[in-house]
Formats: C-alpha cells, sequence, structure tokens
C-alpha cells in the first residue's frame, strides 16, 4: 500500500469537482469525467427486476444465496448471446458485481510473484491493484512508471496497439478494447497477433470488453472471436455501460476450460475455488435484470441506449475537430481522446474546470503515454453534452 503513490484516479476527479462546486455553487456544472451512465434503464428490464424483487415477498418466489458463479440462466444467456459460436459454455461464465471487482479477484488468482504488461494508457485498476498485490515495484518519478510494470505504449504513432517486438516477455497481459481510455478497438488482426505473443511467452491475456457492446465496425467483440485464444485469455466483462447497470452492479468473467497452468492443471478449477472463497455471488434481482437485457427485446432497448451514447460522442468528437485539434476514439467507445500538444494534461483539467465547469479526466492520470490528451465520456444526457460543447469552442476559439 505504500507504493501506491496516488489515491485511486476517479475519487480524485470526484474530490476536484466537489471542490469546484464549493467554490463556484452557482455553476452549473458538467461531468463528462468518470463514465457513469446517465440514461433510464429500459422498462423491460426494470419491470424484469422489480418483478423478481416483489416475488421475494412471497413464499414461492423468495430465494436466499444463489451460486457464488451466478444463476446458471444468466451463465447461459451470456454464453449463448454474447459468446455465440465461439465455444463458451455456461459453466465457464462467472456471473458477478462487476469487472472491476472480478479483476481484484483474478489479482489474488494470479497472486504476488507474477510479472504483468499492461497498456499505457490504460484503465487505472489493472497497476493500482496489481502494486496493491505486490508485484509492481516502487514508482519512479522520472519514468512516471512503477518499475516492475511492463508498460505497452499505444499512441497514435502505432496506431494505439503496442509494438510486441520490443514488449518484455510477462506472465500476465492486461489488454482492454474498446480501450479506456483512448477508445481504440483492437482489430482481428491485432488481437491475432497478442494471442500468438501469448502462446510463445506462456503468457494469460487478462481481456477487458467492458465497452464491446459500443462497437460500430468488424473489430472483435471478444478475444474469443481469435482462434486459440481460449487456451491464453481470460475475458471480464460488464453491464455497466452496456446496459447503465453502474448502480445496479452486474458483470462477469469467462474462464475457458482450454487454459490450463504450464503443469497442465486448469485454471477455472483455481477461479472456482476463489470466487467461492472470497463471493457470494451477485444479487439476484440484477441477475433478474441481467437476464431481462439478454432477451431479444432488452437487448434491442440496450442498442437504443448505446447509440443515444454514441451520438453524444460524435458531438464532443466533432466540437474538437471544429477547433483543429486530433481527436481519437468515440466511434467504437464512449470514450473520446483528445491531444492537446505541448501541454499538461492536469494543467488543461484545471483550465476546463476553472473557466467552463466542465468535468474531463487528464490523459496523464492513465499512465505516462496519457500526457498531453484528454479523456471525455460520452455518458451524459444531450442537452449537457450541447452545453458543454459550447462552452469549450468559446473556450478554445
Ligand atoms: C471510467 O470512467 O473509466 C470507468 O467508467 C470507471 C469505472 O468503470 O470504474
Amino acid at each position: 500500500m505504500e507504493n501506491l503513490r496516488n489515491g485511486y484516479l476517479f475519487p480524485e476527479i470526484s474530490k476536484r469537482a466537489f471542490d469546484h462546486t464549493q467554490k463556484h455553487p452557482d455553476a452549473r456544472l458538467i461531468r463528462l469525467g468518470i463514465g457513469d451512465t446517465t440514461e433510464p434503464i429500459p422498462d423491460i428490464i426494470t419491470s424484469a427486476m422489480a418483478e423478481y424483487a416483489k416475488a421475494l415477498s412471497t413464499i414461492e418466489g423468495y430465494n436466499g444465496y444463489g451460486d457464488e458463479q451466478g444463476n446458471m440462466a444468466l451463465r447461459v444467456a451470456i454464453a449463448e448471446t454474447l459468446y455465440r459460436n465461439m465455444g463458451i459454455k455456461g459453466n465457464e461464465v462467472f456471473v458477478s458485481d462487476g469487472a472491476q471487482c472480478d479483476i481484484s479477484r483474478l489479482q489474488m488468482l494470479l497472486g504476488s510473484d507474477v510479472t504483468v504488461a499492461v497498456q499505457d494508457p490504460s484503465f487505472p485498476a489493472y497497476i493500482d491493484s496489481s502494486v496493491i498485490f505486490g508485484r509492481a515495484g516502487k514508482f519512479e518519478e522520472e519514468t512516471g512508471k512503477y518499475g516492475n510494470i511492463v508498460y505497452m505504449k499505444c499512441s497514435p504513432e502505432n496506431k494505439f496497439f503496442p509494438n510486441l517486438s520490443i514488449t518484455r516477455k510477462t506472465d500476465v497481459i492486461f489488454f482492454c478494447s474498446p480501450n479506456n481510455p483512448t477508445g481504440n478497438a483492437a482489430t482481428k488482426l491485432q488481437l491475432q497477433r497478442l494471442v500468438e505473443f501469448a502462446k510463445a511467452n506462456g503468457s494469460i491475456i487478462i481481456y477487458d470488453s467492458s465497452y464491446a457492446a459500443f462497437i460500430s465496425d468488424e473489430s472483435p467483440r471478444s478475444i474469443y472471436e481469435i482462434p486459440g485464444a481460449k487456451e491464453v485469455a481470460i475475458e471480464v466483462s460488464s453491464f455497466s455501460k452496456f446496459a447503465g447497470f453502474t448502480g445496479v452492479r452486474l458483470g462477469w468473467t469467462v474462464v475457458p476450460e482450454e487454459l490450463k497452468y504450464t503443469n497442465g492443471f486448469p485454471v477455472i478449477k483455481d477461479y472456482d475455488r476463489i470466487v467461492c472463497t472470497c463471493f457470494n455471488g451477485a444479487p439476484s434481482i440484477s441477475q433478474a435484470g441481467g437476464l431481462a437485457c439478454l432477451s431479444p427485446q432488452g437487448y434491442e432497448a440496450t442498442t437504443a441506449v448505446i447509440a443515444y451514447y454514441k451520438e453524444n460522442a460524435k458531438i464532443i468528437a466533432d466540437t474538437f475537430r471544429s477547433l483543429a485539434l486530433k481527436v481519437y476514439g468515440g466511434e467504437n467507445a464512449p470514450y473520446i481522446w483528445v491531444h492537446f500538444p505541448g501541454q499538461k494534461s492536469w494543467d488543461v483539467f484545471n483550465e476546463i474546470l476553472a473557466k467552463t465547469h466542465i468535468v474531463t479526466i487528464p490523459g496523464s492520470g492513465f499512465g505516462p503515454a496519457g500526457e498531453e490528451y484528454m479523456r471525455f465520456s460520452a455518458f451524459g444526457r444531450r442537452e449537457n453534452i450541447l452545453e458543454a460543447s459550447r462552452r469549450l469552442k468559446s473556450l478554445y476559439k
């Protein structure tokens, strides 16, 4: 814990936003910082949760503990709906209270002795939980990196895909696509190279597909679209951004039976043991909601909400393009990654907050390669997105 350099990024952003509102009580704050959903959950999904909750008041409908791994009907629905034609079975899906919590449970599975590589920039939970598990080493001020973590730089120069020919071999590779924060989705060819790289090095990929529902082109929505991935990859994912469940809480992790340690022992057996020891299963009401999300009507309704956020993303991206800034992401993800050449991202954060009352996230919060970049979240009510666009245009015109 002593090695952790800062507080966790998102509470730090919330604290700065709170301080700002204390100083400017009359300002209308617009939050384009943490990726928190704002649109109502479609009625077909909340009705299923309400019905389930109501039934808990009856003898027939009452349920206590569920299976730690999740309700089998939901596990099968996830496998059949989201991993269709990928050969994932219900028993390989572990339902949870969210991807971030699963990352920590996976860290427990991996233990303290493993070496780790992360995309730079990346979702800070991969690094911070690695520090907590004692394998990151000391933070080096000069490089902005933890000494024992391998940072795989992802920038416009390499099309946001790491140069694997210079990447050191590690036991574990965290990889997020569509990426948080850059919004870039890896192509099939890139993921094939990643899987080959992991195979050649005996690495396990922890693949985070929490934003897969935002993909609108041919990019894979799951690592298991890549032949051979089941032998090297665990996938974590979430209903948070896909169905507006950031508060409801529901996610899952896939551990394929084919994934084995060097001694041939299946990783799924250990993960099952960890889950049974550390977790009592996802809330049953959330799981009822999850099943409704995967029904044809539920899935269609969530797709409409995602389309709304993607329109927001386009408005934000167009705003910065009109200001002649370089803009990335936004097409396959709810995040827009904007380059502010020559500027420190915390300075840009402070200026935008002070002058426009808009909360953003400085790119350097996601790793040293995020310096000079800012992340803007497309989650928000349309009127706020349009107002933010007006304010940003008048700040930078
Ligand atoms: C983000 O803003 O990067 C994420 O939404 C935060 C989270 O999922 O914890």
